[in-house]
């Protein structure tokens, strides 16, 4: 079967983007993209013959078109996603019009947003006995969110949350969060343009999220990671894994007996 390459090209920064990903890229006879968070850089490094199409303005069957004809001709086709496809990518419904024609598809995964977010604040998102969980989500605006995962539904949890899409949301995210019962010290990190030269972060707590984002001119690009893994003083508590406790034994270490 004929097919396509959707490549996750990694959060900004180009050497970011897996190996496997890069070799596709130089392989590839046409690179296609949308995003203003693909690096340019990135698109420099892929094969110097190929087809640049840059897709910001084409709709949906307009892309799709583009991609069958060059398939059709034979030719490899790399459609770049910026950090993950799986995450807001919007890849299923360009697969399911390419499929009608015949056209699959192999994805590369990328490294998502979320994590050169946490990495650039130098977080750990599951913290021992605090939280084990994450939740990767957006908030209500335009595009609406389905009623099971409303912010204060997912919230309930109390774990680490992540929102992607919603920098200009902080008032609702705010009072969703608070009547989920979060206290307004909640920590909050916002990660402008993760892992690109221009990054900007700004710690703040959930009470003072909203005028932080103000106070910085934050309206884009940008992911809010929220809950207590974002403690900026976490390494001067007591939380521990147990993988590394003396005491517990797994398959490559036998604990010690105390
Ligand atoms: C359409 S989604 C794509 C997400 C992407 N697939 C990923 O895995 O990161 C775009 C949103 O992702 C987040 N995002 C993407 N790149 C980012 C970056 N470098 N720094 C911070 N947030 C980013 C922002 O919340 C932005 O509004």
């Amino acid at each position: 079967m004929k097919k396509i390459w959707i490549v996750g090209a990694g959060p900004g920064d180009p050497d970011l983007i897996t190996v496997k990903g890069l070799q596709k890229l130089q392989e590839a006879d046409v690179i296609m993209y949308t995003d203003s968070l693909v690096s340019e850089e990135l698109i420099a490094r892929g094969n110097p013959a190929a087809e640049i199409i840059r897709t910001a303005g084409m709709h949906l069957q307009e892309m799709v078109d583009c991609i069958i004809a060059r398939v059709e001709e034979g030719k490899m086709v790399v459609r770049l996603h910026t950090g993950d496809p799986a995450m807001y990518g919007a890849t299923m419904e360009q697969v399911a019009l390419l499929k009608e024609q015949g056209i699959g598809y192999e994805i590369i995964p990328g490294v998502s947003s979320v994590f050169a977010a946490a990495a650039a604040v130098g977080a750990e998102l599951t913290i021992p006995d605090l939280t084990q969980t994450l939740i990767l989500t957006r908030a209500e605006g335009r595009t609406p969110v389905p009623e099971f995962e409303q912010l204060h539904k997912l919230a309930s949890h109390h774990c680490t949350i992540a929102l992607f899409l919603s920098a200009t949301l902080t008032k609702k995210i705010v009072k969703e969060l608070q009547s989920a019962g979060w206290s307004d010290d909640t920590p909050v990190a916002v990660i402008q343009r993760a892992s690109w030269p221009d990054q900007k972060i700004v710690r703040t707590t959930l009470i003072e999220l909203d005028e932080a984002m103000r106070v910085n001119g934050i309206r884009k690009h940008a992911m809010i990671l929220a809950g207590w893994a974002l403690d900026p003083s976490i390494h001067e508590k007591e939380y521990r894994s147990k993988l590394y406790d003396e005491t517990f034994t797994h398959g490559y270490r036998k604990g010690v007996k105390k």
